[in-house]
């Protein structure tokens, strides 16, 4: 069975290559994602080392001046995608959007590159690579944390990754709607509606995107100008961990400099990290930035967070959390807690599983020496592939798989879990 999998999910990583970046899906998403390729660099980084670099290569020669790394590449037209790079029109000569997403790259680069069997090759693309990384670290600093709290704050649902999630809710409320035009989505018609975000939601995307787009991207003035400033633990956690893992390997590879740098601001994030805490949930939470509140709120984004280096007895703590969750579900980790009233497990970051934040989660806690709750993320992983296929997500009870088919990450991370630890298949 093992074998199996991990041979059809080389298959799925082979048919969505574009040669030099991956798409996540057929259809549904036909450009290169940020977060997606740097995840499924790990996948190829199992069977083709050479090919794991060139997509982060891809990913990063799009970075802009000022250091974003922009959360699609438009690599070519097609029709099928909205909001498409005349909505965004960022003027790039090859057209991206405008905003960002999780910063994984960091972690990916590090991981690959310790395990590489071609070691000349990996530390030659490390070293090009860590620089960029950095700039893009330091932009997050820069212009998501204008006041030096040390935690930076998203300006867009699609900058999480979590698109939709409960998180956002009452954020969004302060979005308006009013100068979105007509548009036709067009996700709805490659994935099935009840798995995807509302109209309602889809319009303050919109809003958000043509705000910034008047404010000509400049991203010195996105932050105050945005109504939506939500600070995530699980997106402030990916970039602590990434930025420690530069700090580790830049440390190795030469590059001193870069190296202080990223550690400081590792370190004053895991310290900032700590206002998340919520008591009252057993976990992290978001915290409201534009409104001055933390968002009570139940969701994995405030799970996640164990993927930095947080105190020890912080990640005990979520352990006992995960293992509470697994009384309400079958698969773990659900996206959002299924006691709670807004939870629905077949739509997307309301309920669902995602492979990616069960890695990213089960590595977190492994670091922090959970290593049974860790253990039971990846059995409950692969038994939901083994039923339900390499879906872009899952119902965490029922295993229903949802949204996009036959989906890269899912993959990649079938053929990183298997190849990396003791899984039973
Ligand atoms: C989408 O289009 O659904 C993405 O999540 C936004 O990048």
């Amino acid at each position: 069975m093992k074998e199996e999998l991990i041979q059809h999910a080389r298959q799925v990583l082979s048919d969505n290559d574009r040669g030099t970046y991956t798409v996540p899906t057929h259809g549904l998403y036909p450009f290169q994602w940020n977060w997606d390729s740097a995840l499924s660099a790990l996948g190829f980084a199992h069977f083709d080392e050479p090919r794991a670099w060139t997509e982060i290569d891809t990913l990063m020669a799009h970075q802009w001046e000022d250091g974003m790394v922009p959360h699609i590449i438009f690599h070519q037209k097609d029709d099928g995608y909205f909001p498409g790079p005349d909505v965004w029109a960022t003027g790039r000569t090859v057209p991206t959007s405008g905003i960002t997403q999780p910063p994984v790259a960091g972690f990916a680069v590090r991981r690959i590159h310790d395990r590489a069997t071609d070691k000349s090759l990996a530390s030659q693309k490390a070293k090009a690579l860590l620089p960029k990384i950095h700039a893009w670290h330091q932009w997050f600093y820069r212009c998501r944390d204008p006041q030096g709290t040390g935690l930076i704050a998203l300006l867009h649902p699609w900058e999480s990754g979590r698109d939709n999630s409960v998180d956002w809710d009452d954020a969004f409320e302060r979005v308006p709607t009013d100068g979105v035009g007509d548009f036709v989505r067009r996700d709805t018609s490659h994935a099935n509606p009840a798995h995807r975000p509302t109209d309602e939601q889809y319009k303050r995307y919109i809003w958000l995107v043509q705000t910034f787009r008047d404010l000509g991207w400049d991203n010195s003035k996105l932050h105050d100008a945005s109504p939506f400033r939500i600070v995530d633990p699980g997106f402030n956690a990916i970039l602590i961990r990434s930025c420690q893992d530069v700090a580790d390997l830049a440390g190795r590879l030469g590059m001193p400099e870069i190296a202080a740098e990223a550690r400081a601001m590792a370190d004053r994030g895991i310290a900032a990290m700590e206002s998340l805490w919520s008591d009252a949930l057993g976990q992290y939470q978001c915290y409201d930035r534009a409104a001055g509140k933390p968002v009570d709120s139940a969701s994995i984004g405030g799970i996640l967070a164990v993927f930095a280096p947080i105190p020890k007895d912080r990640a005990a703590a979520l352990a006992v959390r995960i293992v509470k969750l697994a009384k309400a579900c079958n698969y773990l980790v659900p996206s959002h807690d299924p006691t709670a009233p807004e939870f629905d497990g077949l739509r997307y970051w309301r309920g669902p599983v995602w492979l990616i934040v069960n890695y990213m989660i089960a590595d977190g806690l492994e670091c922090a020496g959970q290593s049974s709750t860790a253990d039971r993320i990846r059995a409950d992983s692969v038994r939901l592939i083994e039923r339900s296929g390499f879906a872009e997500y899952h119902d965490p009870i029922t295993a229903e798989p949802c949204g996009g088919a036959h989906f890269t990450w899912t993959a990649a991370m079938v053929i990183e879990i298997f190849n990396t630890y003791e899984v039973a298949a």
